[in-house]
């Protein structure tokens, strides 16, 4: 199929592709909706054709009570004595605010983050519906979004009318789900609690000014999560804390190869922002980014603790303050992380110190670490004069469970050193979260054509 060949960098053809592709995809994949419960509209090109000056604004609610089973929600449901609705004033309230749809699809992950929030926590949970807003092309939609905003903002209000706090609302908006729950906090001057944006949209928001864009003023605390700032997301930081997955351009797993399908090469970077950020919900591991000015320092050992917030790295999830307790709030503070692919996608940080004797000529060494049954490796490159090198691993299990490490000097080409002598190689888990000395081996010889590995003998003190 040639579109499949489009280039990266050719937007109007992508987008094409995008609308080709998901609509396939995605719009198969939500079955009939069960008997009683609300269900996210469908569109068709030919309801877009009758109904486009319409927004059709929804909001469903989804609650413990049933939380399989989504009721229209509207302020009349909430005044209405006969059927009284499981909207709870003395709780806190989520809202949920999708993004960019594609004609004929409905946003399928809407009701397993609605169920992973209502598992962390006992809330209300409304979901916007502005399907019919959010679909056709992107550059209308983005004419819509201020609207759908300000729609919102009366429901809002009116809420508040009813006793629900505006502290009491965090908005979760996924790609320019983002910038609508930006707007609905602008127009109550940043008093609602929180946003969360995951992977804010990034065409026509990046240069935008702020009050047109999601910031850290729109609520008194805004996170966001960035996967695919390269191309669909936002590459500039539009939070308190802002959390960069594995430098924030491209996801693991998520590489363009002839077996993936070309749903999960054009938006897999971007929902990936979703997928963590659901997993994070749930709990299983933690997902802690570490400040730094840039991935390029990250990876380069240069950032290794959270001193700056009192030795406490912020997390992905429902944390107040993404888990900060230092005042004041930072601002557009980017976090870096490294992931793995699939969920619960957390990894371990280790800083890797290599101490080389001078060379005469540069080299390139590749450093592997294994535990029972799982590896990582980095290639490091080594040049004359520089004795010193630092750099930051990922490895799915701690540190005290690395069985071995083995140095290869796989040099050939420019890379032509015979024999590198190691003065000692040190690793270390960061940030450093228990008192534990770096495990590390002195005085190798690592001749080409001749790995080298040693075998440590270590036990987890947990
Ligand atoms: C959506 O479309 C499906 C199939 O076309 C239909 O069965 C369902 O009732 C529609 N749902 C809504 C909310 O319009
Ligand atoms: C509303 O929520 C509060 C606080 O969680 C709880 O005490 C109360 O019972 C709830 N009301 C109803 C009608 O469920
Ligand atoms: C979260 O947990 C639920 C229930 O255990 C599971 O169905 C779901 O797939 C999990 N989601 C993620 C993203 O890990």
């Amino acid at each position: 199929m040639a579109q499949q060949e489009a280039p990266r960098r050719h937007e109007p053809v992508l987008l094409w592709v995008l609308v080709v592709f998901t609509s396939l995809v995605l719009g198969t994949e939500d079955g009939p909706t069960g008997g009683g419960c609300a269900d996210l509209h469908n569109t068709t090109w030919l309801e877009y054709r009758q109904h486009r000056a319409q927004l059709q604004l929804r909001y469903l609610l989804l609650t413990r009570r049933a939380a399989d089973c989504a009721q229209v929600f509207s302020l009349q449901a909430l005044t209405d004595t006969q059927r009284p609705s499981d909207f709870n004033a003395s709780r806190a309230t989520k809202v949920i605010v999708h993004g960019y749809r594609v004609i004929g699809s409905k946003p399928s992950w809407v009701k397993q983050l609605a169920g992973a929030l209502l598992r962390a926590e006992d809330v209300n949970v409304v979901v916007v519906d502005w399907v019919y807003g959010a679909s056709f092309a992107y550059n209308l939609v983005v004419q819509n979004y201020k609207e759908v905003s300000l729609q919102i903002s009366v429901l809002i209000n009116q809420l508040h009318k009813h006793g629900c706090a505006l502290e009491s609302f965090h908005f979760i908006g996924v790609s320019l789900g983002a910038h609508v729950s930006g707007f609905v906090g602008t127009l109550f001057q940043g008093q609602i609690g929180r946003i969360t944006g995951l992977d804010p949209a990034g065409p026509m928001f990046k240069g935008a000014d702020t009050y047109d864009r999601l910031d850290a003023s729109d609520a008194r605390f805004v996170d966001a999560i960035h996967t695919d700032s390269d191309y669909f997301g936002i590459s500039i930081p539009v939070g308190h804390v802002d959390f960069f997955l594995n430098g924030g351009n491209d996801q693991t797993g998520c590489a363009r190869s002839r077996f993936n399908s070309m749903y999960s090469y054009v938006i897999c970077d971007h929902m990936r922002a979703l997928q963590v950020y659901m997993s994070a919900l749930n709990g299983s591991c933690p997902l802690a980014g570490i400040p730094c000015s840039s991935y390029e320092d990250f990876l380069k050992g240069r950032c290794l603790d959270c001193d700056v917030f009192g030795g406490t790295c912020p997390t992905i999830g429902l944390s107040p303050h993404s888990g900060i307790t230092v005042s004041p709030l930072p601002k557009e503070q980017k976090l870096f992380l490294l992931t793995t692919s699939s969920s619960p996608f957390c990894l371990r940080h280790i800083l890797l110190q290599l101490e080389v004797s001078p060379l005469d000529k540069s080299a390139e060494l590749e450093v592997a670490l294994t535990t029972e049954n799982r590896g990582t490796e980095q290639r490091l490159r080594l040049h004359t004069g520089l004795t010193g090198y630092l750099a930051v691993l990922a490895h799915p299990d701690p540190l005290c469970e690395i069985a071995s490490i083995r140095l290869k000097n796989t040099g050939a080409r420019f890379y032509r050193q015979a024999d590198v002598h190691v003065k000692s190689v040190c690793l270390s888990e960061i940030p450093p979260l228990r008192r534990e000395e770096p495990l590390c081996v002195n005085n190798i010889n690592v001749r080409r054509g001749a790995p080298w590995s040693h075998d440590f003998v270590q036990v987890c003190a947990f």
